[in-house]
């Protein structure tokens, strides 16, 4: 398929995953930082405070996302690097490096698309209730305002929060995440706290006079139900109240599902008058992370291994046809503003071999196959503007780790080196390929 000319083709990353440099210059703790210190919470009892020193390779970085020939990168900024506490004094030398990253992507030709919030809220806020105190918002529509007066101008969109539904669940319900609380009713109060600091952050930056493109990330996924059973329906539904229609409900007018609200009873978040009328101020765009499907027993486990088809190396299973029946469900359902895959890629045990090369032509077939669904359901109307690899090179894989990687370029902890895998030279094939049609269309 050709893709449109001005279709965004990009590599994704966050700041905790990628930048190290976790007490340098200034910067605050997040609660990342914070949930690391605790044995047992990772994997390989690794943290993020070196990580692939991004921080200190930022120029090297920027001339490896060129390399590739992609149009835009995905990044986020780490809020307690450029407002240590999260509210107070800022942090100019964390100001500088974000103004550095996003001048570095224009004078190599690439766009810039920013994220507020992936997950690494700074732990003094949380000191103070976190995401669950309703004073959060207020700090975060603070941050936004100051990011988008620092950087704005060299951004392409601007999204305020990445998965709001791992923040809120994994975060808060089930603990796996920082910051490590088991509490469903928080875990609501959360969901619903960064959806308004959503809408209030877009409120106040389209008041501040910001024209870039606002949106938000949601990690949406088909869920289906373990067997036919009345039991397993009902639970898949309930799920799929709380991972997809609890958000886009809201942010598309519609309020929260009143069977989600029913299910949840007393832990059902405290909604004051006129919040959801903030939540549903238009997004100019909507970010969506796809990685697989989930299959759901009534029973324990909720998330059940179907042996149906194959697994990444996070035993999430490869199931591409999901995408192209989720895009066109969600543009069915609630008529999607120009749409992102902001997030798509898998973990497969990689290996550096002697010749220097890293055959993952498990990640590139992946790929390939995501591409060839997200091109299905644009055949079928469902307006895609731009789609994202995870992510460009391996990182801290939160809970799991250095051991799980997502990168398309690999990376040697020890030494720092970057090695473009099969799936990146892939790639940058497929983007020339890409680029050389539309040339020739013009010519
Ligand atoms: C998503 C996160 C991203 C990365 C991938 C594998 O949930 O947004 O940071 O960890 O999963």
């Amino acid at each position: 398929m050709v893709f449109p000319a001005d279709f965004v083709w990009g590599v994704a990353t966050s700041a905790t995953q990628i930048e190290g440099a976790a007490a340098l210059d200034g910067r605050g703790e997040s609660i990342w930082d914070r949930f690391c210190l605790t044995p047992g919470h990772i994997a390989d009892g690794s943290s993020p405070r070196t990580a692939c020193d991004h921080y200190h390779r930022l120029e090297e970085d920027l001339d490896l996302i060129a390399s590739l020939g992609v149009n835009a990168y995905r990044f986020s900024v780490s809020w307690p690097r450029v407002r240590p506490a999260g509210d107070g004094p800022w942090n100019e030398a964390g100001i500088a490096f974000y103004r550095r990253l996003v001048e570095g992507l224009h004078a190599r030709g690439i766009q810039a698309h920013a994220t507020l919030n992936h997950w690494d809220l700074p732990q003094a806020l949380q000191d103070q209730g976190g995401w669950e105190a309703r004073e959060t918002v207020d700090r975060f529509v603070e941050y936004a305002l100051g990011m988008a007066q620092h950087l704005g101008d060299r951004l392409s969109s601007l999204t305020t929060h990445n998965e709001p539904w791992v923040i809120a669940m994994l975060g808060h319900d089930s603990g796996i995440f920082a910051p490590g609380i088991r509490h469903r009713a928080t875990a609501m109060q959360v969901a619903h706290h960064l959806l308004l600091s959503h809408g209030l952050a877009l409120r106040a930056l389209r008041a501040q006079g910001f024209s870039k493109p606002l949106g938000i990330v949601l990690n949406l996924a088909p869920l289906m139900p373990a067997t036919p059973s009345e039991q397993d329906i009902a639970k898949t539904r309930i799920e799929d109240g709380l991972l997809l229609r609890w958000y886009m409900d809201a942010l598309f007018g519609r309020g929260y599902p009143t069977d989600v609200l029913q299910h949840l009873g007393e832990d059902a978040p405290r909604v004051q008058p006129g919040d959801m009328a903030v939540i549903e101020t238009p997004i100019d765009f909507l970010g969506i992370n796809y990685y697989s499907r989930s299959v759901v027993s009534a029973g324990e486990p909720f998330d059940v291994k179907s042996s149906e088809w194959p697994l990444t190396d996070m035993e999430w299973e490869i199931f591409p046809q999901g995408l192209t029946e989720l895009l066109l469900r969600l543009h069915r359902d609630y008529t999607l503003p120009p749409t992102y895959i902001t997030e798509n890629g898998g973990a497969f045990p990689d290996r550096l071999d002697a010749d220097g090369r890293v055959r993952d032509a498990d990640r590139t077939e992946y790929l390939k196959q995501h591409i060839a669904a997200l091109a299905m359901a644009m055949r079928q109307g469902v307006p895609m503007a731009g789609y994202m690899v995870w992510s460009l090179m391996d990182n801290f894989e939160w809970a799991s780790g250095y051991a799980k990687r997502f990168g398309i370029v690999h990376v040697d902890y020890a030494s720092q080196a970057r090695t473009l895998k099969d799936s990146a030279l892939w790639w940058r094939d497929m983007l020339a390929r890409q680029s050389a049609l539309h040339s020739q269309g013009r010519g």
